[in-house]
């Protein structure tokens, strides 16, 4: 019986060696510790020794079953140890391998600028006021001014959905909405950025754009307030120290009405091709309220007075950032983009 178990002992000592990984260990144990393995099947035989023999067969199983265990675990962690290096060798992280870029988007050039117009007319007291886009023809013309078969409609050839509804042409259409909501209740001072639409289709026009539009009502109102609130505007977006020319116009919806022309920027004044070597360079529309608009939208012309005032924010984006061709503006080419990615910082 004793030489059977050292036998045993020794082929078990044997397979834990030559066990390569641990699913072969664990067969090891299976086969000699296990509940049906051969050292229990040892004991389960110890029915038919003597008295005598019993307990020192039985300490004897229990020796060599410890014996086995521990070498069994012993080897065990020397593969948990093996796998741990060969996991900590694997996943090294190569701390100066480079990181993949998070590429951040930059503001829009044209958001630029209405966020700069819009914190300075706040600064100011004005309101941010906003109108549809697609706008009916009695707001976009007839409460200016322009009733139907008016000649100046042709400079603003729109897109019409209907007779009566169209893409609206000037952001000007919010001054007769304004005017009809506030009706003489408090004195105006709003301006309205937004998207406008024509007919146009060349390198300084696109069929859509954007303008803003200026428009102030109270009592007394002069051309001294416009001019000096246009001063204020030109020379905040464009540079201070650049002269403003009030050149007389025409507009249905203003009279007087002046086209607002500045130093050009490039040149100084000298004369370049940017402002065709005259020296100016026009960038806005404005005029006093015309009595009939006021008529026309609840105000009256006797007691009230206003100015208005209509810029195209491509534009002055055009001047501000150097840009030739105002397509560039809506084309979301990333390369033109993200030139402006340097300006937030
Ligand atoms: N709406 C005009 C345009 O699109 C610009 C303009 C001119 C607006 C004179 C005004 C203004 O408010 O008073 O060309």
């Amino acid at each position: 019986m004793k030489e059977e178990i050292e036998k045993i002992k020794k082929v078990a000592i044997e397979s834990i060696e030559k066990a390569t990984n641990a699913k072969e260990l664990e067969e090891v144990r299976v086969r000699y510790l296990g509940k049906k393995g051969e050292l229990t099947a040892v004991l389960r035989g110890m029915g038919n020794l003597n008295a005598e023999e019993r307990p020192i067969i039985g300490s004897l199983v229990n020796v060599v079953k410890e014996e086995l265990e521990e070498k069994i675990n012993q080897k065990e962690k020397e593969y948990e140890l093996a796998e741990l290096n060969r996991k900590l060798k694997e996943e090294t992280i190569d701390i100066t391998l480079p990181s993949t870029k998070i590429t951040r988007g930059s503001k829009h050039p044209l958001n630029r600028i209405i966020e700069e117009v819009e914190d300075l007319f706040v600064s100011m007291g004005y309101d941010v006021v906003s109108g549809p886009e697609l706008e009916t023809d009695e707001y976009c013309f007839e409460r200016l001014n322009l009733p139907k078969g008016h000649p100046a409609r042709d400079m603003q050839d729109s897109f019409y959905i209907t007779s009566e509804y169209l893409l609206r042409t000037q952001t000007s259409a919010v001054q007769a909405r304004t005017m009809m909501a506030n009706k003489e209740k408090t004195p105006i001072r709003v301006i309205c950025p937004g998207k406008t639409y024509r007919r146009d289709d060349d390198a300084t026009h696109s069929h859509q754009f954007s303008q803003v539009e200026g428009l102030v009502i109270d009592k007394n109102i002069s051309l001294a307030d416009l001019k000096g609130t246009l001063e204020v505007f030109v020379r905040k977006m464009l540079g201070e120290n650049l002269e403003l020319r009030f050149r007389p116009s025409y507009f249905p919806f203003t009279e007087p009405s002046y086209e607002v022309d500045v130093t050009c920027f490039k040149c100084g004044g000298k004369g370049c091709n940017l402002c065709k070597q005259t020296g100016w360079i026009e960038v806005l529309g404005s005029g006093i309220v015309h009595p009939n608009v006021l008529k026309m939208n609840g105000y009256d012309p006797e007691k009230y007075s206003g100015f208005a005032f209509g810029t195209g924010l491509d534009r002055l984006a055009m001047f501000k950032y150097g840009i030739t061709d105002i397509r560039l503006l809506y084309q979301n080419d990333v390369r033109f983009l993200k030139q402006f990615d340097r300006c937030d910082r």
